[in-house]
């Protein structure tokens, strides 16, 4: 009941909050989007913020558990072929829908610092992705400043109630490569938090 609340009210005012930060990456999510061809996953679609970069072409799944976001998102696949699904990226259920070596791309876009377990959902795209497709990756991740990872540590029990489960400190980007997908394309910024900016293919 709270849980239902609290995702109703985020899901409103949460393109006019991010509305500053999103004018600043809008060129690198174009950049990294608008060339997919195939069948792509966007991971915790949310508000639909990636749906007006994917071209024509893409069949796209969005995959995302709050129906408050998902029912914002619906305006935004104007006629394009975007599919939703309102499942968390790691219920069982979803294996039934995406099969293994069956995506061309899975774009993460500020979603793993949110979810429960990315160690699990990295696996999970291991799984779905072709051999030659492709893992991308637009992340805030912990400072590499020692006093500002230090301030994330201690605000983020707060900043995950406010932020419906988003985590200042995840080690996002070393995680990945982890779980064996290779960085072909790479780059760090900040914009108040570090963002981590990637393309990976899982072999060489
Ligand atoms: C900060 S928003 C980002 C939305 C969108 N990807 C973007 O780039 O703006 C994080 C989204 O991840 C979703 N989310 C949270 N946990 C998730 C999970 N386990 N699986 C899939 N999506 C999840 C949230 O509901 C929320 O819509």
């Amino acid at each position: 009941m709270i849980k239902k609340l609290y995702r109703k009210i985020f899901a409103k005012f949460y393109d006019s909050f991010m509305t500053s930060f999103e004018a600043k990456i809008e060129d690198d999510r174009k950049n990294m989007l608008n060339k997919l061809n195939g069948v792509v996953l966007d991971v915790g679609s949310g508000t639909g913020i990636n749906f007006k970069f994917f071209n024509d072409q893409v069949k796209v799944f969005a995959v995302e558990p709050s129906k408050p976001m998902l029912n914002k998102s619906i305006p935004k696949i104007e006629n394009k072929n975007i599919e939703l699904i309102n499942l968390e990226i790691n219920n069982k259920k979803l294996h039934s829908i995406l099969k293994e070596n069956s995506l061309d791309a899975i774009i993460s876009t500020l979603v793993l610092c949110t979810i429960p377990n990315p160690e699990l959902a990295l696996e999970n795209f291991k799984k779905w992705l072709k051999p030659n497709g492709k893992l991308i990756v637009l992340e805030h991740i912990h400072s590499d400043k020692k006093i500002k990872a230090i301030v994330e540590n201690i605000v983020n029990p707060f900043w995950k109630i406010i932020g419906d489960g988003c985590n200042l400190n995840r080690h996002t980007d070393e995680l990945i490569k982890e779980k064996g997908f290779i960085a072909k394309e790479e780059s760090y910024f900040t914009l108040g938090m570090r963002i981590h900016k990637a393309e990976y293919s899982i072999k060489i």
